[in-house]
């Protein structure tokens, strides 16, 4: 069995999975995590487009469900759909920016690969491509901000999207089980695969949401995460894949995308 049809088996049928990723992938992902931190605050500030969810963003913005409640870091977001609007930028052509946009591309081939074998998992056509629908989020934890009271640096939650892949630096990502937090131990070259509630609405219910949440540490420790959201296309006219529910994929989306406090989702 090749570990993607494991991965796709695995979250067929709990909602969660992980898989390898491919070396040079991961020498990316290196240079975006590690990277982030020569970045200049001018450089930040430039380059943020919130009325798109692009660019940065400054610490606290993003949060899961409750508003008062901010995930305790700063963000980086990257849409291919937007990418050809941003080449004006000399950020754009940074080692941080190329290494984005080449772990872009790799995980784009890789989510679609898997959301294949899921539809075959489940004996459904596949889908169109999503890569324009779908996009890059480093989330980036600094030290002084995980030294609180807080238990959780990002409440429990789902994505809300059909799929999102996360490659953290350190542990504290755990899946929210009923009560019990299950913690995602990760080798270093895999990268967690999580179904989000539009793979549920999609699935007629069949794949469940994996619910999540990353606890603070108990010491001040400065940490990443790198994210990949993938959603459908909304050029595809989408049914659920048994009953053939129509989905307002738009609607859908940008429901859950506003919940995380994100501007909605405009057309590229
Ligand atoms: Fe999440």
């Amino acid at each position: 069995m090749t570990q993607i049809k494991a991965c796709c088996e695995s979250i067929a049928r709990s909602g969660f999975g992980t898989l390898q990723i491919s070396d040079a992938m991961l020498q990316d992902y290196r240079k975006i995590v590690e990277g982030y931190a020569a970045i200049s605050q001018a450089t930040k500030e430039s380059f943020s487009f919130a009325y798109e969810t692009d660019g940065f963003f400054p610490f606290g913005a993003e949060y899961s469900c409750n508003e008062d409640h901010p995930d305790l870091c700063e963000r980086f977001c990257y849409w291919p759909a937007h990418a050809p609007k941003r080449k004006a930028f000399e950020f754009t052509r940074s080692p941080f920016f190329m290494a984005v946009d080449s772990f872009e591309r790799q995980i784009s081939e890789v989510a679609q690969e898997l959301m294949d074998g899921i539809c075959r998992e489940l004996g459904v056509a596949p889908l169109t491509s999503f890569r324009s629908a779908s996009y890059l989020q480093l989330c980036v934890y600094g030290a002084q901000a995980t030294n609180c009271v807080r238990r959780f640096a990002q409440d429990p939650h789902e994505d809300g999207h059909m799929l999102s892949f996360i490659k953290p630096t350190r542990e504290g990502l755990v899946l929210v089980r009923g009560r019990s937090l299950e913690p995602v131990r990760l080798l270093e070259g895999e990268i967690a695969v999580l179904a989000g509630s539009l793979l549920t609405e999609l699935s007629d219910h069949a794949i469940p949401a994996a619910y999540h949440a990353v606890i603070a540490p108990h010491k001040p420790v400065a940490s990443s995460s790198l994210i990949y959201f993938a959603n459908p296309s909304p050029e595809q006219l989408l049914t659920s894949f048994f009953r053939r529910q129509a989905i307002d994929l738009t609607g859908a989306v940008n429901a859950r995308h506003t919940g995380f406090g994100n501007q909605p989702i405009q057309p590229s």
